[in-house]
């Protein structure tokens, strides 16, 4: 079998300098700023490389086709955008590997009979924007593109004046059933987000489903005051509800088997010696099911609540995002354990609180997603990591599974 590693770890070394702060070692790249521009340039001039066409969507996504557009193709690919100060991995991974993979079908002289089209989605993390899986959640029609389009960052740009400024028209925002009806199969790779794999001895991992899990942003409104001469009892600082409603998060998360993070917070003024006038605080909560997820939330509101009272504090509470509970085609699951057990793989099945594009588009087709093994499980930061052997491992699973979905 050729080896996908000169491929692979060649690609990998080329996208890793796009975004990384020389610094921390982590990612920024937002949507629609120049570092997600780069990554689109680079993903375009690597498929176009390889022969592919590749075409910009109305929402932003790419795709890059291995055949002629017609019904029945196979995708796979992820994101290129990340978190804030986020790992290598996440996203990229599931790109790089899809090129690899491309390469590893040639070199064996594999000629699809369905077209295979390489997809890099936008916005998924939702970093900039707020709402995650953008670029999948328009493409399926889950997200109103009037909403989507007034969507700001913490500057106040709006998405629609983010694209523009990138060059695209944000006019044309919307679903594409046309797009989503030729696809017969969605196959995303991604790296593993938790340490599931490792214990097992196992180098890959198949997706069971995708925990429902949302997005409510929290804005506590006090008074500014000085910090030295505003006497305590006079003070209506937001700061204090905040803290203990973050504090009842964790608590409503332990009764209730989920999770619950304050991971953002912006404070206003955000000055040493002012009280401040505004805490906004942004709640995500994931559960195993919807409903301990909405008791999740309610607890935490309420608690916001009775701590606002105390502390003579206004609260408003809306929710940005939900993602109901996903469960992946088994059928889809099934043939590719199959494949991969004939390839020397065994790959446990696992559930993820993770969100993906792959969890949006199981609305509308079928669906799955590889995980490849994280040695440490540590996401969403610069640790984030995976062997090279493991990510050569899943080119080459990769590749096997669309040389089955699309041969
Ligand atoms: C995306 O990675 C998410 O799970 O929020
Ligand atoms: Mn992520
Ligand atoms: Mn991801």
């Amino acid at each position: 079998m050729t080896s996908a590693g000169p491929t692979f770890a060649g690609l990998w070394r080329e996208l890793e300098r796009i975004g990384r702060d020389p610094h921390t070692g982590g990612y920024r790249r937002y949507s629609w700023t120049p570092a997600d521009t780069a990554c689109r340039t680079w993903f375009t001039g690597q498929a176009e490389r390889r022969g592919l066409a590749v075409e910009t969507d109305n929402n932003g996504n790419l795709w890059a086709w291995w055949g002629p557009k017609k019904p029945g193709a196979i995708v796979t690919g992820s994101h290129l955008d990340s978190v804030p100060n986020g790992g290598a991995f996440d996203g990229p991974l599931g790109v790089v590997s899809a090129l690899a993979a491309v390469d590893l079908l040639k070199d064996r002289s594999f000629s699809p009979e369905r077209s295979v089209v390489l997809a890099a989605l936008t916005e998924e993390e939702g970093a900039r924007f707020g709402v995650p899986c953008l670029g999948s959640r328009l493409l399926t029609g889950a997200v109103d593109p009037n909403a989507a389009r007034v969507l700001t960052d913490d500057a106040g740009t709006t998405l629609a004046d983010a694209m523009v400024a990138a060059g695209h028209d944000p006019g044309f925002l919307g679903p594409r059933d046309d797009l989503l009806g030729g696809i017969a199969a969605f196959v995303e790779l991604h790296v593993e987000q938790g340490r599931a794999l490792a214990p097992q001895g196992a180098v890959l991992g198949l997706a069971e489903g995708i925990w429902p899990h949302g997005r409510w942003r929290f804005e506590f409104g006090g008074r500014a005051d000085h910090a030295g001469t505003a006497r305590l009892t006079d003070r209506r600082d937001p700061m204090l509800p905040y803290a203990a409603t973050a504090l009842a998060a964790r608590q409503a998360a332990e009764q209730n088997a989920a999770v619950a993070t304050f991971g953002k917070v912006i404070v206003e003024p955000n000055g040493t010696n002012a009280v401040p006038s505004v805490v906004r605080a942004w709640l995500d909560a994931r559960a195993a099911d919807e409903a301990t997820v909405g008791e999740t939330v309610t607890t935490v509101r309420s608690a916001a609540e009775r701590f606002c009272e105390q502390y003579g504090v206004t609260l408003s509470v809306r929710q940005e995002s939900f993602t109901p509970l996903v469960r992946f085609d088994a059928a889809l699951r099934d043939r590719i354990a199959g494949t991969l057990a004939a390839a020397g793989f065994s790959a446990p099945v696992l559930p993820t609180g993770a969100g993906h594009d792959a969890g949006v588009l199981a609305a509308r087709v079928p669906t799955a997603m590889l995980f490849v093994r994280n040695p440490t499980g540590i996401s969403h930061s610069p640790a984030e990591h995976a062997d090279l052997a493991d990510c050569e491992a899943g080119v080459r699973a990769l590749a096997a599974v669309l040389e089955d979905l699309a041969g």
